[in-house]
């Protein structure tokens, strides 16, 4: 199977066997096949958030689901259950449109709703996990469906028991708590600055701030139907305290947020690649976005190799200009970092 048109960087890539699953009852049977058994399966949502470095050697296998459902609501709170092949952008479009919030920040993020918590999606000040309910997966090592709470899911920046533990579980759908009594969430900057160039002046409504964050994303990010790409393509590096001041000592300009955990702080990795020389740069069609510096971008016939080698030489550059260390966001197939 093909798998061009089912990654946003829009590289080539074929597979052995494509497996869509419309009915998760099949997967305590599917689970037995030894195509699927073997590790290099690879589960695909949205391909927005992975990088085919080479052909994936294994079977693939994708959800098409795409069940919205209330479970509970009361006059604060509702609990909607969105099953796994739901794209994510629609279903924040659902939130909103049943009076709903919460998600709102999380507009436009492309991938469908069951990848959403695997790398814990978040932007624009707000991670999913602070609106997961639960997880539905099934496990693959007890061959048995399971119920994650937050907890269990272990979320953190950009991370999950579902990326430590990759060959576990297939998440199947996931349980959201949503608010009917809305409290703007806007710390990020840009964000407030944002609703006042729209004539938004006081207590904005959810569809506003969504309206908002598709207006900056627009602007910032290029289009991966326009522009082949996998978003952020570098987490912000965490770096411990004394690190992020004696950088911003020498770099005053640098970025640095705290990192949460009061011990790290959370560096700017697209400050710190622009800073390189990188930002709007082409080796043939592979390339760093002009708008936005942690994106890179296939201008057409780019390789996943191609932009792999790209990827490796940007990091070599920051950690020999600030010795910091930034790794890979999106899942490499065929490849380790
Ligand atoms: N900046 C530059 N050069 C650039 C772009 C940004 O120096 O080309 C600096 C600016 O100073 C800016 C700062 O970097 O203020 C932060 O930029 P931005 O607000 O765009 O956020 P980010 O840290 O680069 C993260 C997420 C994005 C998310 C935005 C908004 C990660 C890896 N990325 O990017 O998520 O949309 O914040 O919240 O955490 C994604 O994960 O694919 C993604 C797009």
């Amino acid at each position: 199977a093909r798998l061009d048109a089912r990654n946003t960087f829009g590289v080539r890539a074929r597979a052995p066997m494509l497996v869509e699953v419309t009915d998760t009852a099949a997967l305590p049977e599917l689970a037995g096949y030894a195509m699927l058994r073997d590790p290099a399966l690879l589960v695909l949502g949205g391909g927005s958030n992975l990088l085919l470095a080479a052909d994936p050697p294994g079977a693939v296998l994708t959800f098409n689901t795409c069940g919205i459902s209330l479970l509970d609501a009361s006059d604060r709170q509702a609990l909607v259950r969105a099953e796994a092949g739901v794209v994510w952008h629609d279903f924040v479009l659902w939130t909103l449109g049943h009076g709903l919030s919460g998600l709102e920040n999380l507009a436009l993020i492309p991938g469908t709703v069951g990848a959403a918590p695997i790398q814990n999606i978040g932007a624009y000040g707000v991670e999913v996990c602070e609106c997961v309910h639960a997880v539905e997966a099934f496990d693959r090592h007890t061959g048995r469906f399971v119920r994650l709470s937050p907890a269990d899911c272990a979320f953190a920046y950009r991370d999950s028991v579902f990326k430590q533990q990759p060959d576990r579980y297939w998440v199947t759908a996931v349980e959201f708590s949503l608010s009917r009594q809305f409290q703007p969430r806007l710390d990020y900057a840009g964000l407030a600055a944002e609703l006042q160039a729209m004539g938004v002046t006081d207590s904005p409504r959810p569809a506003q701030v969504a309206e908002a964050v598709i207006r900056i994303r627009r602007r910032k990010l290029p289009d991966p139907a326009v522009l082949g790409n996998a978003g952020s393509f570098f987490k912000n590096p965490l770096v411990p305290q004394a690190q992020a001041e004696a950088l911003r000592a020498e770099h005053p300009a640098l970025p640095v947020y705290p990192a949460g955990d009061g011990v790290r702080c959370k560096l700017s990795a697209a400050w710190l690649i622009e800073q390189c020389g990188w930002k709007g740069h082409r080796d043939g069609d592979a390339g760093v976005s002009a708008q936005h510096a942690l994106v890179l971008v296939n201008h057409g016939n780019a390789s996943g190799a191609d932009l792999l080698a790209l990827a490796r030489r940007i990091a070599a550059s920051v950690q020999a200009r600030f010795g910091v260390a930034i790794e890979p966001e999106p899942r490499l197939v065929g490849a380790t970092w």
